[in-house]
């Protein structure tokens, strides 16, 4: 929200707590409270980013996730067509089955976990009802978070308490700092873009060697990293092996740079805790 907010009055919206100065709560699977609360507000452009995102609760609660993620969607699309406003829809790279990795747009989705399959008929719906709209695919987000860990904060929480952390090797992503998709979210938003983009950070790595320069750049203790393989987890749900993200596309057409790992962990260091 804090890189829109210089250019843009920002309305955040949320299920449990407010966010942001106007801060509204919602929940996206009660079509009328959201559409009193989105018609209120009258954005030209709204920012979907809500969703049932564990992915091992998607597998086992298929109704709930069906109900957050294609029924929540699908409301959000219903509303912003017909009041006209700009929707963009945050997907993600788990609509891949990751065998072949370095997805680019036109690439055949295959999700192999019930949470991918989701947010595959949440484009499908977004595409039917909002043509104009633009579907945004990122990776492995992290970055600094008031409340929430993410996958590099977890690790260097773990590191900086001493404590040996499991890390996968053979499950490789396009790890991508929030405030880099902040940026091509509002190049999205000046460029009206359309379509499908890969919005996620420009390199693929597995888990376990980005874990490593986290610790690099952190210089923190990277033997505490163990290296694992997913099936040592137990997880619940399959994961793509691969599902890397070619972000070109993107880059071209909002022009905006999207940042590999160090130039990323750079940002984190300079602006963190
Ligand atoms: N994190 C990643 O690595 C990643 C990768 C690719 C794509 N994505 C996509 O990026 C988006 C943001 O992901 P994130 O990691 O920031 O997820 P997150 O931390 O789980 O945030 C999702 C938000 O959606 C809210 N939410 C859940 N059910 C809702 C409902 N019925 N109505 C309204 N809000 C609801 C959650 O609220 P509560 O938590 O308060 O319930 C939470 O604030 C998601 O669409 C996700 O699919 C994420």
């Amino acid at each position: 929200m804090s890189t829109l907010e210089g250019e843009y009055e920002v309305v955040g919206l949320d299920m449990h707590e407010s966010t942001g100065r106007d801060g509204v709560k919602v929940d996206i699977t009660q079509k009328q409270e959201i559409m009193e609360s989105i018609a209120s507000i009258a954005p030209n452009v709204v920012v979907h980013a809500a969703a049932e995102t564990n992915v091992d609760r998607c597998e086992t609660e298929r109704d709930h996730a069906k109900r957050v993620n294609v029924t929540g969607t699908t409301n959000v699309a219903e509303i912003c067509a017909k009041i006209r406003a700009k929707l963009i829809f945050i997907s993600t790279d788990y609509v891949f089955d990751g065998v072949e990795g370095n997805y680019a747009e036109s690439d055949e989705p295959n999700p192999v976990n019930f949470y991918g399959l989701t947010k595959l008929e949440a484009e499908r719906a977004v595409a039917k009802i909002s043509p104009k709209s633009l579907i945004m695919r990122t990776s492995v987000l992290f970055g600094w978070h008031p409340n929430r860990l993410n996958f590099a904060t977890w690790v260097l929480k773990g590191l900086r308490e001493h404590q040996t952390t499991r890390v996968v090797t053979d499950h490789v992503n396009s790890p991508t700092l929030n405030v880099n998709l902040a940026e091509a979210i509002k190049m999205a938003i000046e460029h009206d873009s359309e379509g499908i983009l890969h919005g996620a950070g420009s390199e693929r790595i597995s888990r376990f060697d980005f874990a490593v320069r986290i610790a690099e750049a952190f210089d923190l203790d990277g033997s505490l990293l163990v290296p694992v393989e997913m099936e040592d987890l137990g997880w619940v749900a399959k994961r793509p092996k691969d599902s890397s993200l070619r972000v070109q596309k993107a880059e071209k057409e909002l022009g905006v740079e999207l940042f590999g790992v160090d130039r990323s962990l750079e940002e984190m260091v300079r602006s963190g805790p």
